[in-house]
């Protein structure tokens, strides 16, 4: 089972998802987390190239084209060989955060970011995909608010570009209905969990 979590900026996904994944880890259930851009040394070496804030002249198509080769990279080393020991893996941001950046906010279209997608996964799409989904004001303050995390080069980017963001990402949550499941991420935390924790066991026991 291929779960991917996905949002905007400060959609609070990664710190929602800790406490459930450890709770079902508790249960038995064997689950890897990993991330993107990154995950493996290689993947994570272009994820510095991509989010260096001093690389303000990176060309939107060669952005798309780093993340589809991190995504590959690490799907080769990290995400396939799970998959194949039966392991549940949980990653945050996957094809549908290109979908979105790459495809909606930066005007590159949907179809050629699917199609250099398709290339480098060799067609993998996630079998269940949430969607943290919040107003980018609204997330952009929760970031700025939360001092610990690192701004990186696209949470500079302004506030009609996340907006943008969140519009694609509603798109495509209508486009692939079977797998996406919006999550209300302006409630509570605790809220928030609790609707996470009982959406992938759904899932889960549903396959079982
Ligand atoms: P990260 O610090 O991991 O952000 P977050 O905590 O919000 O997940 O940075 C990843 C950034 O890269 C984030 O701004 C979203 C962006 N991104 C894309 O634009 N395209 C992609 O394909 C992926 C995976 C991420």
């Amino acid at each position: 089972m291929f779960i991917t979590i996905e949002g905007v900026e400060g959609s609070g996904k990664s710190s929602s998802t800790n406490d459930v994944v450890n709770r079902l880890r508790k249960e038995g259930y064997d689950i890897i987390t990993t991330r993107e851009p990154g995950g493996t040394p290689i993947a994570e070496k272009i994820r510095d190239i991509i989010l260096d804030v001093n690389n303000t002249n990176l060309d939107p198509r060669a952005e798309a084209l780093l993340y589809a080769a991190s995504r590959r990279q690490h799907l080769i080393e990290k995400v396939w060989p799970a998959l194949k020991q039966g392991k549940i893996v949980i990653c945050d941001r996957f094809i549908d955060s290109s979908l979105a950046y790459q495809g909606g906010a930066r005007n590159l279209g949907i179809e050629n970011i699917t199609n250099i997608n398709m290339f480098a996964t060799e067609n993998t799409w996630p079998d269940l995909t949430l969607l943290f989904d919040i107003d980018p004001e609204l997330g952009l303050d929760r970031i700025r608010k939360n001092q610990g995390r690192e701004v990186n080069r696209l949470d500079l980017e302004k506030i009609e570009f996340h907006k943008k963001v969140r519009e694609t990402f509603l798109n495509l949550a209508k486009k692939y209905h079977d797998r996406y499941v919006i999550i209300d991420a302006s409630k509570s935390q605790k809220e928030v969990e609790e609707e996470v924790y009982n959406i992938i066991k759904e899932r889960l026991n549903g396959i079982k």
